[in-house]
């Protein structure tokens, strides 16, 4: 017998095909209206592979086991729940379906979304024995073989679909989870840059502050790009367009400025001692670079954009590195 992996998979690529196929039918009309109300188009649908549950709530379900599969198998692909007084059913229903996919175009799991504003918005398959979230980015598989020296790492499917309608083919996310090492060290083998569009909101925020470091430990440069005042890739370039948001790419700010941005919004520049704990902050967070060029290249361009003398900024540095 084929191992579970490979089970899994076929059963999980089945799935993707009942759900591209659904997407085609008259049920599917809404979902495909859907689609197209959020701009994207055909090509994009199809490079995707996007596709409705259709509306059966053991649709899928069904169609497996008309293909021999057992209870047993099905229940370890993360697609269906039991029931006590119905039994087996499909666990996405009424949603409209992304395939995801891993670097080598497997598919792996599935996020669903409803069309309208229900809640949860988004569903996804839990992790299962092929489907690892924390090493598994979305998009990744087209991504990698871009040209551009660098990723682009936001929060949603809608976003990276966007994004490489826009010709961005260089996005990806992660699936409804925290950015993880294993995330990073993904990323890695492909590139050394990452550009991060994260949502404007302060969740988004919090998740760029959150995964500056992780990224900087694979030995990742992260970048962050300033959406506002979208709220995501997505959003920016349907009102904005492409250009708009390559020069934002273009323009994306180093993680240190943008931490120390952060940062920032906890201080009153109108009273000297928190001015002074502002700078003693800055100060404490440039011991972190121990070569002393780049700490004076840091010195230098925060110096220029918070109204400090340089040699004020040294000198802080030096006494705090002195005094341990
Ligand atoms: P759209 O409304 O379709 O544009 O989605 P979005 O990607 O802008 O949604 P949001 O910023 O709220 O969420 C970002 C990502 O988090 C989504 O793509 C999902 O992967 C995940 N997510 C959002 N809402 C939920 C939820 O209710 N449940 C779960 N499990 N994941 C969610
Ligand atoms: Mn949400
Ligand atoms: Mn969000
Ligand atoms: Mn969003
Ligand atoms: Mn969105």
């Amino acid at each position: 017998a084929a191992d579970l992996k490979t089970i899994l998979l076929e059963i999980n690529k089945k799935a993707a095909a009942y759900y591209y196929y659904q997407l085609r039918q008259e049920t599917g009309k809404k979902a495909l209206e859907y689609l197209q109300k959020r701009e994207l188009s055909e090509e994009t649908i199809k490079a995707f592979g996007l596709g409705y549950t259709g509306n059966y709530s053991d649709g899928l379900y069904r169609y497996l086991k008309s293909k021999g599969y057992s209870d047993q198998i099905l229940k370890e692909a993360g697609l269906f729940f039991f029931d006590e007084r119905q039994g087996m059913k499909d666990k996405f229903w009424n949603r409209v379906m992304f395939p995801i996919m891993d670097v080598n175009n497997r598919v792996i799991g599935f996020g669903g979304r409803v069309m309208g504003d229900a809640q949860p918005k988004y569903m996804n398959s839990p992790e299962t024995k092929i489907f690892d979230k924390s090493r598994n980015l979305y998009g990744l598989n087209i991504a990698r073989r871009t040209r551009k020296n660098y990723l682009i790492i936001c929060e949603g499917y809608m976003d990276v679909i966007s994004m490489h309608q826009a010709g961005f083919t260089n996005a990806v996310a992660s699936l409804g989870t925290a950015l993880t090492s294993g995330h990073a060290s993904l990323m890695r083998r492909y590139t050394k840059e990452v550009l991060l569009t994260y949502d404007s909101d302060e969740a988004g925020q919090k998740a760029a502050l959150r995964g500056i470091p992780i990224l900087r430990g694979a030995g990742l440069r992260p970048k962050v790009v300033n959406l506002a005042p979208y709220k995501d890739p997505d959003e920016f370039i349907k009102a904005e367009g492409m250009e708009a948001f390559e020069k934002r790419l273009e323009n994306a700010m180093n993680y240190f400025l943008f931490e120390v941005q952060v940062l920032e919004k906890e201080y009153d520049f109108n009273d000297p001692e928190s001015k002074t704990e502002f700078y003693r902050a800055i100060a404490e967070k440039l011991l972190e670079f121990p070569e002393e060029l780049e700490r004076n290249n840091y010195i230098e361009s925060i110096s220029k954009k918070y109204q400090i003398l340089p040699e004020d900024l040294r000198r802080m540095v030096n006494n705090m590195a002195l005094s341990g």
